[in-house]
């Protein structure tokens, strides 16, 4: 007999409390999206009975509502990793509700198969196509599902009715060998194929398959500003400079872009400067800009981990699935982030910080040192290993109360020896080969913003009074911090005080 249609509540009653679930999908993109709403809803009945539901929740990357949000909502999740970016899951995991431990993207996959966090005994995996053999296609993202198939105990499939038209052909499905008997991952260039299109699980661990109609609901990001024009203004010419320079080679090398406002800003500026050559792309996401790029002719080819398109950009690329075709491939995240290929690829890193030190650390997940925004995503599996890594920010946030620029970071993400460059609307600051002190002039004088100049530097002479390689003064250092929790204003710092 098949593997057998069923309902998504009738799914939804094979998961038990404490169980651990693994999820197809990266970003909103290829996650399920009918099977965790009915898991939800038993939650909810559960609780209302008064018996214990929670699930410890692994995915690829961020979610949707149709995961992060139903689920915390129902208050449904213990243990939650590695990327999260939804409102709901937000507030639970701040006030306790939710164990999230934030990590590598690329590492996750791995760690499962070591037994890090124990088996899976549940993968929902969303496919556009399967067969019998339990041969699937999966959707616009891929995340962690080739690992999770091999190590479920039990797999839901939710078949995705919602593409008119075939995905076959753009993933390429592959999971390392494990120490000590790993190999080299084979690329050496981005559009090196490496997998399968096509991912087997085992059909004697199939449940059956629930329908779904449902799109990846992604709204196209708001336009850009000014601030975001400036720094991907800042970023090409900084990149052409290095160009011509000879300190890239000539021909370039590929490109990892995070995804946001400043990302799409940099990638069109990319385009729009004659000097940067046609370029590509090793990256884990993709948005609407680079499909653009591509029609344009400015991006040749991306290798990225999920198709991270709105809703109206999908039924495009969809209804030009062929000139596509030979110019994207979908990688698991453990490939797509790789940090043996990020480094053998020399790619050109750039992600986002929500604050940078004078000295380049990084705070890219904790607003003032303790509340979580999303995670570190893929941000260090990209920064440590790249070629060049770029941060960038605006320099001001809430209207110019509060510095991205700071004394220290209320918390690290990427440390001063994997940061290379950082870039706000300012200007650019190279800190390649610039020891602490020089690196804090670089960043005050040409990424902080003016309001702030002054009170930095003043932050830097009482620090020096301590001596040291590293000006520092443990007593001041959160100072601009402490204005902000105070008096609503990072300005309003008086460092004469602590002399
Ligand atoms: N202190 C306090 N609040 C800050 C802040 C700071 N230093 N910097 C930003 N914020 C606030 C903003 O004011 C804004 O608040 P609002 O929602 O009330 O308007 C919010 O944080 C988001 O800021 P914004 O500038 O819009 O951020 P973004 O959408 O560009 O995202 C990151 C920035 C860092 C949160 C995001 O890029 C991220 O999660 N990065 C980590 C993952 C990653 O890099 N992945 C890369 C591979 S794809």
């Amino acid at each position: 007999m098949g593997i057998p249609f069923i309902t998504a509540e009738e799914a939804a009653a094979y998961i038990k409390n404490g169980d651990n679930v693994g999820l197809s999908g990266f970003t909103a993109s290829g996650t399920p999206k009918v099977v965790t709403i009915a898991l939800a809803q038993r939650a909810k009945e559960l609780h209302a009975k008064g018996e214990p539901f929670k699930i410890n929740l692994f995915t690829g990357a961020s979610t949707n509502d149709y995961v992060d949000g139903e689920l915390a909502r129902a208050d449904a999740i213990n243990i939650r990793t590695p990327y999260q970016s939804h409102p709901d899951s937000r507030k639970n995991l701040n006030n306790g509700g939710i164990h999230y431990f934030d990590g590598h993207l690329s590492h996750v996959s791995q760690d499962l198969r070591y037994g890090f966090f124990g088996g899976i005994d549940v993968a929902i995996i969303e496919a556009t196509e399967f067969s019998p053999n339990g041969d699937v296609i999966l959707g616009a993202g891929m995340g962690m599902s080739a690992t999770l198939a091999m190590m479920a105990k039990k797999v839901i499939i939710e078949y995705s009715s919602y593409y008119a038209t075939s995905f076959r052909g753009f993933h390429d499905n592959y999971v390392p060998l494990d120490p000590p008997h790993r190999r080299e991952i084979p690329i050496y260039k981005p559009d090196d194929r490496i997998g399968t299109t096509v991912l087997h699980i085992d059909p004697e661990k199939i449940i059956g398959v629930v329908p779904s109609n449902a799109s990846e609901s992604i709204k196209p990001f708001t336009a850009g500003d000014e601030i975001t024009a400036r720094i991907g203004a800042n970023v090409c010419d900084f990149l052409a400079g290095e160009l011509r320079a000879g300190k890239m080679p000539k021909e370039f090398l590929p490109i990892q872009s995070g995804v946001g406002n400043v990302a799409n800003a940099v990638l069109a500026g990319l385009g729009e400067n004659p000097e940067i050559p046609r370029f590509e792309m090793y990256t884990e996401v993709i948005q609407d800009s680079v499909m653009k790029l591509m029609e344009e002719g400015h991006c040749k080819f991306a290798s990225t981990c999920a198709l991270t398109f709105s809703d109206e950009a999908m039924l495009h690329f969809m209804d030009n699935i062929d000139f596509f075709r030979d110019k994207i491939l979908m990688r698991p995240g453990e490939i797509s982030n790789s940090p043996e290929v990020v480094r053998r690829l020399g790619l050109i890193a750039m992600n986002t910080a929500l604050e940078a030190d004078i000295f380049g650390n990084v705070n890219s997940t904790h607003v003032l040192g303790n509340k979580m925004m999303n995670g570190i995503g893929g941000s260090g599996d990209f920064c440590r290993n790249g070629y060049l890594s770029i941060f960038s920010c605006p320099s001001i946030q809430k209207g110019g109360k509060i510095s991205a620029i700071v004394p220290m970071v209320s918390h690290v993400d990427h440390s001063e020896h994997s940061v290379k460059v950082i870039v706000t609307e300012q200007g650019v600051a190279d800190l390649r080969g610039k020891d602490p002190l020089q690196r804090a002039e670089t960043i005050i004088e040409n990424c902080a913003h003016p309001m702030y100049r002054e009170l930095l530097w003043d932050y830097v002479k009482l620090a020096q009074r301590n001596g040291g390689h590293t000006p520092n003064n443990l007593h001041a250092c959160f100072a601009l911090h402490q204005a902000f929790m105070e008096k609503g204003d990072m300005a309003q710092v008086d460092f004469s005080l602590y002399y």
